[in-house]
């Protein structure tokens, strides 16, 4: 092959790969750090360098490498309520200029930046080829605010929205149980379509307090109904883990989301399993494990909160201080950082770093190595 045609033909695999990269296929990773995927930036990088062997003095390689967008404006474009309680609607979302939103695989999120001010995520529970982006939002009235503003939304409003990042990734595999708990479904529901259509054995436990409650259940039932096991807590309890697992095979995975205790009863029964793969992803906090009480003095107003070895700091800081801004909770978006002024972080997370962390840190997570720790708030 001539110089010539190799060329052509590195820079027609370059452009695929970087195609990749600029959000089609492979989004941000899950700490918003622009590299959204080691493999893909490695390629890049040999291809790079490949031309720079061939280069004949005019190769830029950044022809390939359009600016990223990550940030877009979203308009409500549908609002559907899920279930019969009335308390899940299904939003759904179009870039405000009719562009093409970037492409998602089941498991991702979205960022959503809301007119208060407040950040959340939701997963995509809609078709991934569409152009529009849908979620489902259950109303918390005793949360933090986000739910609630979600279901205020109209037709026609606008929001940020920041991804998708993929923080559940789905690898299709010979057999799959995926096991949801209210609504953690959102998560879970486009995992079994494509594992339906990937012709896997799979099944399906999706429980619920009730049925009224359950979103997705018109086309949940209509699945085959071997692969499906619907439990409701006020008919057949609070569900054990073989009712949980009991579907797990040899070498098959388990994907599950839903509240802490449902994936705590996962996890502690997985290693009696023989299924080698769990995945699962919390839409609420975790428990605070290993800790210790300290004290934050918030620096504005001199007030000293007592943060106990079970709660987090956000968690006790919002007493004194209930708009403050946060979000996952988890440590991986960043919204509740704060800088630390006095005190040495024990941090939690791997979402800052190193430089960030000697002057930062997520107080959804983090906590105190000394006794009290001084924050800019
Ligand atoms: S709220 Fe997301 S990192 Fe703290």
């Amino acid at each position: 092959m001539t110089k010539r045609g190799l060329r052509s033909r590195l820079g027609t695999m370059s452009k695929m790969v970087e195609s990749f990269r600029v959000g089609r296929t492979i989004p941000r990773n899950l700490y918003g750090r622009d590299e959204p995927d080691q493999t893909v930036s490695l390629v890049t990088d040999a291809l790079d360098k490949w031309f720079a062997l061939l280069d004949d003095g005019d190769y830029d390689p950044s022809f390939a490498a359009p600016p990223v967008v990550r940030t877009h404006a979203a308009t409500l474009i549908s609002r559907e309520v899920l279930c019969a309680d009335e308390e899940v609607v299904k939003l759904t979302f179009a870039a405000v200029d009719g562009s093409a939103l970037p492409a998602w695989a089941p498991g991702m999120h979205l960022d959503f930046y809301l007119p208060s001010g407040r950040r959340r995520q939701y997963s995509l529970c809609g078709e991934p080829d569409a152009d529009t982006y849908s979620i489902a939002v259950r109303l918390v009235r005793d949360g933090g605010g986000g739910s609630p503003e979600m279901h205020t939304l109209q037709i026609g409003d606008e929001v940020a929205i920041r991804g998708p990042r993929n923080g559940f990734p789905f690898v299709p595999s010979e057999h799959a149980v995926f096991v949801a708990g209210g609504i953690g479904i959102t998560a879970i529901i486009s995992m079994v379509r494509r594992a339906r259509e990937c012709g896997m054995d799979w099944h399906l436990v999706y429980c619920g307090r009730t049925r009224e409650s359950m979103p997705f259940l018109d086309e949940i039932e209509s699945w085959e109904p071997d692969c499906v096991t619907i439990r409701t807590d006020d008919v057949d309890g609070m569900p054990s883990s073989m009712d949980l697992l009991g579907n797990a095979v040899s070498g098959g995975s388990v994907y599950v989301c839903g509240p802490p205790p449902m994936i705590d009863l996962v996890r502690a029964s997985f290693d009696s399993l023989s299924a080698t793969h769990l995945h699962f992803e919390r839409f609420s906090p975790p428990p605070v494990k290993n800790g210790r009480e300290f004290e934050v003095q918030l620096v504005d107003s001199g007030d000293i909160i007592t943060v106990g070895s079970e709660e987090t700091a956000l968690h006790a800081i919002r007493r004194l201080k209930p708009d403050i801004a946060y979000s996952c909770q988890q440590g991986f978006c960043g919204t509740c950082r704060v800088r630390v002024l006095s005190g040495t972080p024990q941090h939690r997370e791997n979402r800052l770093t190193a430089e960030e962390q000697r002057h930062e840190m997520l107080i959804c997570v983090s906590r105190s190595e000394g006794e009290r720790i001084v924050l800019d708030l």
